[in-house]
């Protein structure tokens, strides 16, 4: 069998999101293959690939075909608390011993901050290209993720408003995000460790060149506007951006490998009984540029 792509919902979503088929993406992938899924998600920006039965080992080579990998760090770990690798983002609700964590375990806080539409790493200064989302162990219900296109929501802007966003510079560090939850218990070295960085609020695609709205909870600021004045409009934004028509929410099951375009979308958790296991291991490839060297 070869590879085939197809929209998972034709007939109100056809550009978004693709469900692939006909290849095992844990053996090692030959060049034509790689360049096939890449046309993939430069033309759906979120893929599914079903039962594809991943180690970390696995994972990581797989997610090496589009670039290089980002450290997973940012999440509050220390050394010893660290379950997995270093390439590995922990987004489970286990501790190192694979325990569920507490209701009130901070670091099972902090990442609820991934209920709010987000974009992977806009935080960084050379923001994330692909995540890739693995689910070893699932809750029986709930736990979905979704996807917004934030390509559609650019093309959706009104005239007067796409005018407004023009050359428009936003602030975006995880202290933003977290406070919209109401989690501010970080120490002084992460403070200065989640110093925000700059990115545009349009972005140019850096393989396809469509633009795109970039927006992120992480967002707190616009260069240059007051504060409240700035959030009540990127609020209206990702409202905006995120009216069901742009969304894709995705029901996992075992073995579901998501691979999305942060370049080009948003994403958020929802929420299941937090008494159950959830595990997911993500690999990130980091992009190539800052949006502030795109042109405005
Ligand atoms: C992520 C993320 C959402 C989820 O892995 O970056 O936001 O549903 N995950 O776990
Ligand atoms: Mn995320």
């Amino acid at each position: 069998m070869t590879l085939s792509i197809h929209p998972i919902d034709p007939v109100s979503r056809p550009f978004f999101g693709g469900e692939a088929s006909g290849i095992d993406i844990t053996q090692p992938l030959t060049k034509e293959q790689a360049a096939e899924i890449e046309k993939g998600m430069d033309e759906f920006g979120v893929m599914v690939f079903h039962d594809q039965r991943f180690t970390d080992a696995t994972q990581m080579a797989f997610s090496r075909n589009f670039g290089e990998l980002e450290l997973a760090t940012n999440n509050l770990r220390d050394s010893k608390e660290q379950r997995l690798g270093l390439h590995i983002a922990d987004i489970s609700n286990l501790d190192a011993n694979n325990n569920v964590l507490a209701r009130e375990n901070r670091r099972r806080l902090f990442s609820l901050g991934t209920r709010l539409w987000h974009s992977d790493s806009s935080f960084k200064v050379v923001p994330a290209k692909y995540s890739l989302l693995s689910a070893r162990v699932i809750p029986s219900k709930d736990g979905n993720t979704e996807f917004a296109d934030m390509r559609a929501a650019y093309d959706a802007l009104d005239d007067a408003t796409r005018a407004e966003c023009e050359g428009l510079v936003c602030e975006h560090s995880q202290l933003f995000s977290r406070a919209q939850i109401g989690f501010g218990d970080f120490t002084e070295a992460e403070r200065l460790a989640f110093a925000p960085v700059q990115q545009r609020l349009i972005r140019t695609h850096p393989s396809t060149g469509r633009k795109s709205l970039y927006l992120a909870s992480h967002a707190g600021t616009i260069v240059g506007w007051p504060v409240p004045e700035a959030r009540a409009f990127l609020r209206d934004l990702i409202e905006h951006a995120t009216q069901r028509k742009f969304v894709y929410a995705h029901a996992w099951k075992p073995f579901d490998l998501v691979v999305w375009d942060n370049q080009a979308t948003m994403h958020r958790s929802r929420p299941f009984d937090a008494t159950q296991v959830r595990d997911m291991h993500r690999t990130t490839v980091a992009g190539t540029r800052s949006t502030m060297a795109e042109a405005a």
